[in-house]
């Protein structure tokens, strides 16, 4: 699709998280409109002006600031807004401040869209997540959060840097809880076909899996702490996903929604799954085979974000 046939993209929450995804938006001209949206107007008015005033050198998007009557023709809208992690923070002490915020923003939405495609990056993103979905009765393949999407960049950057291979010939997951219980899938993580185990033997090198798992488990921690907050490694997540959806991909990314009761003891949790991505949102759920380590991991995972619900909605 040409740029001018690209869509329009609400993004609601214009701080740095929100403002960095209008950027690579722009950047990868991935919307002919995209709309910022914040309580304070003069953020959501600065940062569209300071992003138009680069397109002179590159093909004409419109970028501006709006309110939640844009989200009417948006063809996706990304939810940022909430109170940010300060070093120290878990996500999950956020939960109960965003939850309020997050109903209000869901609320006034739906006054608008009748049946929008959303994605939610505002943390504990699981937990936003479910709430979205749930407040705003759309269909769960409809309501994707970000989750493990990040955690799954980092692992394969940092096995990536290990073996030294391109990163995008690493195939690995990170699934669960975007979150201290996330669980790395390494029985099924592979370089060109082979397990990332042996492709390590064959060069006579020692991988140390839980020192790369802890790493990309730890790296929003660690950047918060060297610079205050994430904002492009999440931007450049957010744009891969808006990219399956509007370019109708069928590509298989590990993103966070409300399973449904086929999943058992999984479900109605939003927790992250290998998803198949295209204009209709979550196409699929990928049942990926795991270790019995893996799933009893993934059990606790979903264990945590349930009694973590109860807790927060009570
Ligand atoms: C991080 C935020 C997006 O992990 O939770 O950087």
């Amino acid at each position: 699709m040409t740029i001018l046939q690209r869509s329009k993209i609400v993004v609601i929450g214009a701080g740095n998280v929100g403002e960095a995804i209008g950027y690579t938006l722009m950047l990868r001209r991935q919307a002919s409109e995209i709309v910022l949206v914040d309580l304070n107007e003069d953020r959501a008015m600065g940062s569209a002006l300071d992003i138009a005033h680069g397109t002179a050198f590159f093909r004409q998007a419109k970028i501006r600031k709006g309110g939640y009557d844009e989200c009417a023709d948006a063809e996706i809208i990304i939810i940022t807004a909430g109170i940010a992690r300060k070093p120290g923070q878990t996500r999950l002490d956020l939960a109960k401040t965003n939850v309020s915020i997050i109903k209000s923003i869901t609320k006034n939405i739906m006054e608008y869209a009748e049946n929008p495609m959303i994605i939610v990056v505002s943390n504990p993103v699981d937990i936003m997540t479910y709430v979205v979905q749930k407040e705003s009765g759309l269909p769960s393949e409809r309501v994707i959060g970000t989750g493990t999407a990040l955690d799954t960049a980092r692992f394969r950057y940092f096995i990536s840097d290990k073996c030294n291979v391109d990163v995008c010939d690493v195939n690995a997951f990170i699934l669960g809880e975007h979150g201290d219980s996330q669980v790395a899938i390494w029985s099924r993580a592979t370089i060109g076909g082979n397990s990332v185990e042996s492709f390590m033997a064959e060069s006579g090198q020692k991988l140390d899996m839980e020192e790369i798992f802890e790493r990309a488990r730890d790296s929003g921690a660690e950047v918060i702490s060297l610079k205050g907050a994430t904002f492009y490694g999440i931007a450049m997540t957010v744009s891969r996903i808006v990219e399956a959806i509007t370019d109708d991909e069928n590509a298989v990314l590990p993103v966070a929604h409300v399973l449904g009761e086929e999943f058992e003891d999984w479900s109605d949790v939003a927790i992250s799954m290998p998803c198949v991505l295209n204009r209709e949102g979550i196409a699929k759920t990928v049942r990926i085979p795991m270790s019995i380590r893996e799933q009893e991991a993934m059990d606790a995972s979903t264990r945590k974000l349930k009694d973590f619900l109860r807790e927060v909605l009570e």
